[in-house]
């Protein structure tokens, strides 16, 4: 085990004679001295540095705008040492996590761990960059970021739900509902759109999809005029649609450009896995319903059951197209980003598939709210 140590670069510009712009602060953690000179040579290149090893006393003086963590999250030496800091942590706006080991309890790990971003695999320098550079920070007039409540809760819902999936453990059926019933607030109070552009900043890959359902489903049955006892089904039943892709490597999951026939194969398994894997819950039959039957559609050529229109409920085909939808606008930072409206032509485009009706009324949620 090296020395623990800690390395200043870059911190405090001021009196160092040449004047520039103020740089933003960055704090960097990482497990070990190699990892941390790493990353702090990628960072050092646009932003002021503070880089400290995870076993070194923690010694965070200001607040970041950022914190970049690289650490094997299967050492709990390091989660430890992650948690100990978790105050100053949730000061800073983004908190960025390098996982070495992509693996879906790694995500969990990194996301429960308060990660607002988590970068799988080896280190993607232009991606560490500009996911550092978005200029869309949540820091308050003080200059003190601070976390968003809703989102972190969200995410960390889901991962904790994904990680109990992957460990076959019990789920937290309560908490996860507590967690949409905090979107459906926060979507009620400051609208659809908000919730898009926070978790499309926040969050990528399948959390990023999960929340975004979640919002887009409440939001379309907010506009329907559902009742209450509705609404918390779909945003209950959004939460947990996709909770059987914690049985489908990430590999696959992440996949940019087109699956081959077997990686489609794989995936398509996921609406029957979340499904079993919720029945032992006590998860209400029209969640378990809408959980398995999110890609039928009316014409018959959905799957895992291949149901046609009048086997297919109000809130499965509510769900439906919200899915679709969030499917098309999510941000990947390998694809440009579908604008809404030419999301909701694809919908449109869906002959026979979407109850038309529905897809009508979905247009002001997918263009105006
Ligand atoms: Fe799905
Ligand atoms: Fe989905």
């Amino acid at each position: 085990m090296q020395n623990a140590r800690t390395m200043l670069r870059h911190a405090n510009p001021a009196g160092i004679g040449e004047k520039e712009p103020a740089r933003s602060f960055v704090h960097v953690l990482a497990d070990t001295s190699d990892k941390l000179a790493g990353v702090c040579s990628i960072v050092e290149e646009r932003f002021a540095v503070a880089g400290e090893r995870l076993d070194a006393e923690a010694r965070l003086t200001r607040v970041p705008a950022a914190i970049v963590i690289r650490a094997d999250l299967r050492d709990i030496d390091n989660i430890a040492a992650i948690k100990k800091r978790a105050r100053d942590l949730a000061k800073a706006g983004k908190r960025i996590f390098l996982l070495e080991h992509s693996s879906h309890v790694g995500v969990s790990q990194a996301y429960a761990l308060g990660a607002t971003l988590v970068l799988p695999g080896t280190i993607n320098r232009s991606r560490l960059l500009a996911a550092l550079s978005d200029p869309a920070d949540s820091v308050s007039s003080s200059g003190t970021a601070h976390s968003d409540n809703a989102v972190e809760a969200a995410a960390t819902a889901i991962a904790s739900m994904f990680t109990a999936v992957t460990l076959g453990q019990p789920l937290d059926i309560d908490g996860t509902k507590a967690a949409g019933r905090q979107i459906a607030d926060r979507i009620t109070e400051r609208g659809l759109s908000e919730w898009l552009t926070t978790v499309r900043r926040h969050h990528e890959g399948t959390y990023q999809h999960c929340l975004l359902v979640t919002g887009v489903a409440i939001d379309f049955g907010l506009s329907l005029g559902v009742g209450r006892a509705d609404l918390e089904r779909l945003y209950s039943a959004a939460m947990f649609h996709d909770v059987g892709k914690a049985r489908i490597p990430l590999a696959i999951l992440d996949k940019p450009g087109r699956l081959d026939a077997e990686e489609r194969a794989l995936i398509e398994t996921h609406p029957a896995e979340g499904y079993e894997f919720l029945k032992g819950h006590n998860v209400s039959p029209e969640i378990l319903d809408a959980v398995r039957h999110h890609h039928e559609y009316l014409d018959g050529s959905g799957y895992p059951d291949g149901l046609c229109a009048e086997s297919i409920g109000d809130i499965v085909r509510i769900l439906t197209i919200s899915d679709i939808f969030a499917a098309l606008i999510e941000h990947r930072h390998y694809k440009p980003t579908m604008p809404r409206t030419e999301a909701y032509d694809v919908l449109c485009g869906m002959n026979g598939k979407l109850e038309k009706a529905l897809v009508h009324s979905f247009k002001q949620v997918a263009l105006t709210r």
